[in-house]
């Protein structure tokens, strides 16, 4: 039988997720862009917001979805997963509810020493904006300064390395956030591992380590991430299998006490002199770690999708070889001051052997459009770290005006530098 699946989201996440999935099946997708590349893919694409619950269920029985996926956070926070599961569209994505894990960071932390979960840095959440403040004062070192609630990845502020003191108070008044966590700051280098989880099972994918800062160098504001690289192995060149298997061991104890997790559980690590430490968990593929994962995915992501679904073990996964690196095309003045509306062009022809994903773009009629969140990116795949970032970098030239990159990503310098910094805290 043919599987359709609905696609919730528009970015490029979502076109890798398409991209691995379009072959296999009759695809449609949900989306507040025209994603030209999921356009593509997909047999159509309902324009209509990632969070509006009753019209994506709505769409989902006009085409008799059989299976959903949902990318965005957004969509999972709305209780999308929720409806389209009531509906009897089983989703590949977690209920409201196990989505907290990503949505409200001061339950993640207290859901980790609630139930004992490895790597959980020391930790107090505040309801009284005051009360952070005076703590913030009174403690004896670096702090990291969390909004509980969802901000794309912008709203974290860290003592001693993004700001003062006084300007975290500042911060934390301004925006009069309900709930704030303050939290030991945890200084290494930082990964991610994806897990896709459904039944019980943990399946994990190789490390990837995302570049959060606007400017190269790792300067300026953080960003949803505007590049990202994987080894050809399951680790990076900083860290050893036994961080990898720690890693793996946190995860793994997240779905032991919440066994009816389903879809895919990030995990983002800071690896420390001490070993990994949870910074956050996502209850969703990164943007932009999918775009390295399931292009080296070699077993059909279809197979796992209807393997939750149906019940079953989810099959064992098996990978490409191959390093990969992923690079952000974004508008100019992205994060801050975007500029939405550009009319930009993108030239398919000049991105040559990398892979090309449309993200936050709106195709129109006349041409294809900005938003105020990221542009395009392009991967390279390689043998080597070098290999795949030299292909990558090459493909940057389909960046167009209006558009801005950090070249610096799975450069050598780069990768040196991470080596040494992790030599460094090890004293070795
Ligand atoms: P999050 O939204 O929790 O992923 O945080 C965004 C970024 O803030 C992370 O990618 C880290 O670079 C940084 N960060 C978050 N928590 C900490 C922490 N406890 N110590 C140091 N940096 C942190
Ligand atoms: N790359 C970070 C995220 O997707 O949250």
């Amino acid at each position: 039988m043919t599987e359709t699946v609905l696609l919730v989201g528009g970015g490029g996440r979502e076109h890798a997720i398409a991209r691995a999935l379009a072959d296999d099946c009759e695809l449609y997708a949900c989306a507040s862009n025209r994603n030209p590349g999921i356009g593509r893919l997909a047999e159509a694409i309902e324009l209509v917001d990632e969070t509006a619950v009753e019209e994506i269920v709505d769409y989902a029985e006009e085409i008799s979805a059989t299976l959903a996926v949902i990318g965005p956070e957004s969509a999972l926070a709305a209780g999308v997963a929720d409806a389209l599961d009531e509906a009897g569209v089983y989703t590949f994505g977690p209920r409201e509810e196990a989505a907290r894990i990503e949505t409200d960071k001061a339950y993640q932390r207290r859901f980790m020493r609630d139930h004992d979960v490895p790597g959980c840095p020391a930790f107090e959440t505040f309801d009284d904006i005051e009360a952070a403040c005076d703590y913030i004062d009174a403690f004896d070192g670096d702090l990291a300064v969390k909004p509980a609630g969802l901000t794309g990845g912008k709203g974290v502020k860290v003592i001693g390395d993004q700001v003062t003191k006084a300007e975290a108070k500042a911060y934390l008044r301004e925006e009069s956030y309900d709930r704030v966590v303050l939290e030991e700051r945890l200084v290494g280098e930082e990964f991610t591992v994806q897990a896709l989880v459904a039944n019980g099972d943990v399946r994990v994918t190789p490390a990837v380590q995302d570049h959060k800062r606007a400017y190269e160098g790792d300067e300026g504001p953080n960003t949803g991430g505007m590049g990202s690289y994987s080894d050809a192995s399951l680790i990076l060149p900083f860290m050893t299998e036994d961080d990898y298997a720690a890693a793996i061991e946190i995860l793994q104890a997240v779905v032991d006490a919440l066994p009816e997790y389903k879809g895919v559980l990030y995990g983002q690590f800071m690896l420390t002199a001490d070993g990994p430490k949870v910074v956050e968990f996502n209850a969703r593929f990164g943007d932009p770690e999918a775009m390295n994962t399931l292009p080296v995915l070699r077993t059909r992501f279809l197979d796992v999708l209807t393997a939750a679904r149906d019940g079953n073990s989810l099959p064992e996964l098996h990978f490409d070889r191959k390093a990969t690196v992923c690079k952000y095309a974004v508008p100019d003045g992205y994060p801050t001051e975007p500029t939405a509306g550009a009319r930009i062009a993108v030239d398919e022809e000049s991105v040559g052997e990398a892979l090309l994903f449309y993200a936050s773009v709106d195709e129109r009629d006349d041409g294809l459009y900005t938003t105020t969140s990221r542009s395009f990116a392009v991967v390279g795949l390689g043998d080597t770290i070098e290999q795949a970032e030299g292909i990558a970098d090459g493909a940057l030239a389909a960046a167009d005006e209006g558009l801005r990159v950090r070249h610096d990503i799975g450069k050598h310098e780069l990768l040196r530098a991470r080596i040494d910094h992790m030599d460094e805290l090890r004293g070795s």
